[in-house]
């Protein structure tokens, strides 16, 4: 039992996690380069997902349960095989964040991987596969890319803040989005949609972007970022004092915290579908 907590430190988790997603994404960079098959959709017909996305995600199942036989792991594709016990290590895969960037050959696709203990996040590993940038993160050990380690923004105002934010693939939802945007736009320097949330929160993290907000993001999508581009110094959290989930994560510099999730809640961005 000491032994498992032990290997559970935020550092050993990230040391497995690394040669982990760094294989997994040179396996995505490779089936980009030979040919993109088997593109089928999944909860609309703009919601792709390719045999890379599969194959990447069954390779890091794979290394994970011989690495490490008594976790779980809650991937994209093919979900979580148990519940996670107490005090047990829970890994969190997007095997391709960005998947429409990935089909279309733009730049701007990940691999993000995340190790969560009783709800939180210890580790989380991002590595752009199409360029091989990397960030990591441990809990408590701050956000690092390159040996560097990442400060956020220090922007104090929301008016000058460059903002990223992404949309869902359901139009109904879209269309709620599209609205809340319309106002914020008018309200900051400017908004940026990348395409990969968890690309979008290590340019939090690493003050390419100053704030970030979206709707309908999956543990998959913010577990490694998230903790990226908190342990970089950003407050990242849901609206009114809830956790990063479903109905919205926010990621800003405190001082931009603030008066983006009032105006988040004054836009009603949690509502619609
Ligand atoms: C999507 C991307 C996108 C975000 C969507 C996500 P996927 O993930 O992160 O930027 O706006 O909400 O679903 O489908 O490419 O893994
Ligand atoms: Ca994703
Ligand atoms: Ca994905």
């Amino acid at each position: 039992m000491s032994e498992t907590r032990a290997i559970s430190t935020p550092d050993a988790l990230l040391a497995i996690a690394l040669p982990i997603a760094r294989a997994a994404a040179e396996t995505a960079r490779r089936m980009r380069a030979e040919a993109i098959t088997d593109v089928q959709t999944k909860s609309t017909t703009t919601d792709v997902v390719t045999a890379a996305d599969r194959a990447v995600e069954r390779q890091v199942i794979d290394s994970l349960r011989s690495a490490r036989p008594g976790d779980t792991v809650l991937g994209e594709e093919y979900g979580e095989a148990a519940a996670p016990g107490p005090g047990a290590v829970r890994w969190i895969l997007d095997p391709i964040d960005g998947t429409v960037n990935y089909l279309y050959g733009l730049p701007q696709y990940a691999v993000s991987l995340a190790a969560e203990v009783d709800g939180v996040v210890r580790a989380g590993v991002v590595i752009n596969a199409a360029t091989g940038d990397e960030w990591t993160a441990t809990l408590g050990g701050g956000a690092w890319r390159d040996g560097r380690r990442l400060r956020c923004s220090e922007r104090t105002e929301l008016a000058q803040s460059l903002v990223g934010t992404g949309f869902g693939y359901d139009a109904k939802r879209r269309a709620h989005q599209g609205a809340v945007l319309a106002q914020l736009i008018t309200q900051v320097r400017d908004i940026r949609r990348f395409g990969a949330a968890a690309l979008d929160l290590c340019a939090v993290g690493e003050g390419l972007l100053d704030a970030y907000f979206e709707k309908g993001l999956n543990p998959w999508d913010h577990a490694a970022g998230g903790l990226i581009a908190a342990e970089a110094g950003a407050i990242v959290a849901g609206l009114a004092g809830a956790p990063p989930g479903l109905d919205m994560v926010v990621a800003a510099p405190s001082a931009v915290f603030t008066p983006l999730h009032d105006l988040l809640v004054e836009l009603d961005a949690a509502g619609g579908a």
